[in-house]
């Protein structure tokens, strides 16, 4: 049979074929037009009827056969013929895959969770679309209340919401629901309607700290911020607490730590002073616990609200804040 004969000698000549120029040569003389195939084919309108069925089946079959043949050939020699393109070079630099990392913010926060976890404060977290109740109201500072000018924010169109200017209600909002003794953190987004300098942002990061129990002093704030501050750093540091006023606490302080851009000399970070402010704090003021139905003759607390892009700007010498909202991968990948 010419078909037979046809298959060995394809078989045959298949072994000896090493690259895919060839391999296409090979397919050319079986399968192409002028292939013993193609005169075969030719020939069958001579054929009466009958011939003509079994050859066409014949011929099909070879046909299939050979092309699963050359495509098997095709794959198991592929991977090594560089020669004409066909196949895979092994040679070629591999495509890089941009991988994403944490935010320096996130990085920093997360090292801070971290540190509070281990002194024993468990992590809180609120809405950072907030109402006035909780945002300003049941903080002290109700309506009308001057102090509400240095938290001025963004109001949405529903009356009474907004974007919470601080992590302070996270406080009320958790006492609602849990009864001390308690000691939270909650760090979180606020916002601000302000003027940006290069340590103000118009969006940034608190973390809120709330300790509250029978027996709680101021003296046991500044023990856990200065374990807090040397744990971060890793190193002894300056601080210091001044007075201040804040309406949901009394006494109200200030921390402030030796600016470690300019090493307490002044430069644009720390506005020339030297120092800077790392958060407000102060002991709970008895208006907040009874906002929250919590008898002030029976418990004393400490709060503060740390900013976190400065503690990042300090931990990283970075000396704008306004660095880390830029979306500069330059910066950005220094990170990573
Ligand atoms: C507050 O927001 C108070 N809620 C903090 C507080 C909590 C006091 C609990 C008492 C008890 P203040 O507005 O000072 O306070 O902000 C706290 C810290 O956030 C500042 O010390 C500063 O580190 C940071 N901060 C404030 N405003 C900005 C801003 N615009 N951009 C970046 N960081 C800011």
């Amino acid at each position: 049979m010419v078909l037979d004969e046809l298959k060995n000698e394809l078989e045959k000549e298949l072994k000896g074929i090493n690259s895919e120029k060839e391999l296409k040569a090979l397919e050319k003389k079986y399968l192409g037009k002028k292939s013993k195939i193609a005169q075969i084919l030719s020939c069958l309108k001579d054929m009466d009827i009958k011939q003509r069925i079994k050859m066409g089946k014949e011929i099909n079959e070879f046909k299939k056969k050979t092309e699963a043949l050359i495509k098997k050939k095709s794959l198991d020699i592929g991977g090594f013929d560089r020669k004409d393109g066909g196949g895979i070079d092994v040679t070629v630099p591999g495509k890089n895959f941009l991988k994403g990392h944490l935010h320096p913010i996130t990085l920093v926060t997360r090292e801070a969770e971290e540190i509070f976890s281990k002194l024993g404060f468990e992590i809180a977290q609120g809405p950072e679309i907030e109402d006035e109740k909780h945002n300003f109201d049941h903080l002290n500072i109700p309506q009308d209340h001057p102090a509400r000018d240095m938290w001025d924010t963004f109001w949405l169109k529903k009356k009474g919401l907004l974007l919470r200017t601080h992590t302070s209600p996270v406080q009320i909002r958790y006492m609602e629901k849990n009864n001390p003794p308690l000691r939270i953190i909650a760090p979180g987004r606020c916002f601000r309607y302000e003027a940006t300098d290069a340590s103000h942002e118009i969006n940034f990061y608190h973390l809120e700290g709330l300790m509250v129990d029978k027996n709680v002093s101021a003296s046991n704030f500044k023990a856990i911020i200065r374990k807090f501050f040397e744990e971060f750093f890793k190193k002894q540091i300056k601080l210091r607490i001044r007075p201040s006023y804040f309406p949901f606490t009394e006494p109200s302080f200030e921390v402030d730590i030796q600016c470690m851009i300019c090493k307490g000399k002044g430069c644009s970070a720390c506005s020339q002073r030297g120092w800077i402010e790392m958060a407000g704090a102060g002991m709970v003021h008895p208006n907040v616990f009874k906002a929250v139905k919590l008898n002030p003759n029976d418990w004393q607390g400490f709060a503060f609200g740390m900013g976190l892009d400065r503690l990042t700007m300090m931990k990283y010498k970075i000396d704008d804040i306004r660095m880390f909202f830029k979306n500069d991968l330059r910066f950005l990948e220094q990170f990573s």
